[in-house]
């Protein structure tokens, strides 16, 4: 018997802890054939999670919207991610959490007798944007193409409906740019392919769309920054218009943080410079990874066996 290798990550599936190399899901898993799955990502940071509760709680909703049961308590969900990360010994890692619908015995097709599915795995962090993007800004392109409409798939829940964000980033990447923001149809720009999307104004006050779009936990993490510093937010319809002409733009996504914007579609965000605000909210950003409340350690030394059994 060789010795698992988890250097590479740590997955949970159906059950068992294999190496990340190692886990698949099978073929005929809805999950895989329809995109029937809720997911979340939470990361750690310096060897501690960095929202956790707020990460499961949404997981937890999203099932909920999406009739899919993890078939776990939040608590055991909570250690088995702990369990990944550990097993990988990952002090910063990206950690994501998933439900599938499973499938229905053979025959059917009725999703209500499909036996849901939970895994989980933890990777080395994951960013979404290079150092240099990260420095200078990214280049943003707005795409034509609509986010999928929440009357269609509740954009709330958290899902692999990735299509038409996948198109848009191929078009964005043909055109040079670094990633796309998508619109509702209507004007407006909603999200991109893994994160919330905010503008400075010229009165100083920050705008980012209120629905449409996946509410972020680091879109959180910024509106409650921006009320610690005094800073008005407003939640409500922004138009691709008033994002070109904004002061400064920037992106948030659990995959970076808060990344800046300093060209759509080749033309300059402002001064084409990442902006101060921009900078005291990456700052503070950070700076909240210390903070007790959101933060939940990880014990490196456990060896606790979790199975998926409550
Ligand atoms: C479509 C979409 N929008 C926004 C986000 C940002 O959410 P969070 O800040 O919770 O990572 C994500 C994250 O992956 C996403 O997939």
């Amino acid at each position: 018997m060789h010795e698992p290798d988890f250097s590479q990550g740590a997955a949970f599936v159906r059950g068992a802890f294999v190496p990340i190399g190692e886990a698949c899901v099978p073929i005929t898993d809805w999950g895989f054939l329809r995109s029937d799955a809720a997911y979340d990502v939470v990361t750690v940071w310096d060897g501690a999670f960095f929202r956790l509760d707020d990460h499961v709680q949404r997981f937890q909703d999203s099932c909920a919207r999406f009739r899919l049961d993890a078939g776990l308590p939040p608590e055991r969900i909570r250690a088995v991610l702990a369990h990944c990360v550990r097993l990988a010994g990952l002090q910063r890692a990206y950690v994501e959490m998933v439900v599938t619908r499973g499938q229905p015995p053979w025959g059917s097709r009725d999703p209500r007798q499909a036996v849901n599915q939970f895994y989980a795995f933890a990777v080395p962090y994951v960013w979404i944007a290079d150092e240099q993007q990260r420095a200078q800004g990214l280049h943003l392109s707005v795409s034509a193409i609509q986010r999928i409409p929440a009357t269609s798939v509740d954009p709330r829940a958290k899902n692999y409906h990735w299509n038409d964000l996948t198109m848009g980033l191929l078009g964005a990447l043909d055109a040079g740019a670094d990633s796309v923001v998508l619109g509702d149809g209507a004007g407006n720009v909603v999200e991109g392919p893994g994160f919330n999307v905010f503008a400075v104004l010229a009165d100083g006050s920050v705008a980012t769309p209120a629905q449409g779009m996946l509410e972020g936990i680091t879109r959180r993490s910024v509106i409650e920054i921006c009320q610690s510093l005094g800073v008005a937010l407003h939640q409500r319809a922004l138009a691709a218009a008033e994002l070109r002409g904004a002061r400064e733009v920037f992106v948030s996504t659990s995959a970076g943080g808060v990344l800046p914007v300093t060209r759509i579609d080749g033309q300059p965000v402002g001064d084409g410079q990442v902006g101060a605000l921009t900078r005291r909210i990456v700052d503070t950003y950070w700076d909240w990874h210390r903070r007790d409340a959101l933060r939940t350690p990880v014990d490196y030394g456990a060896s606790a066996p979790i199975t998926a059994k409550a």
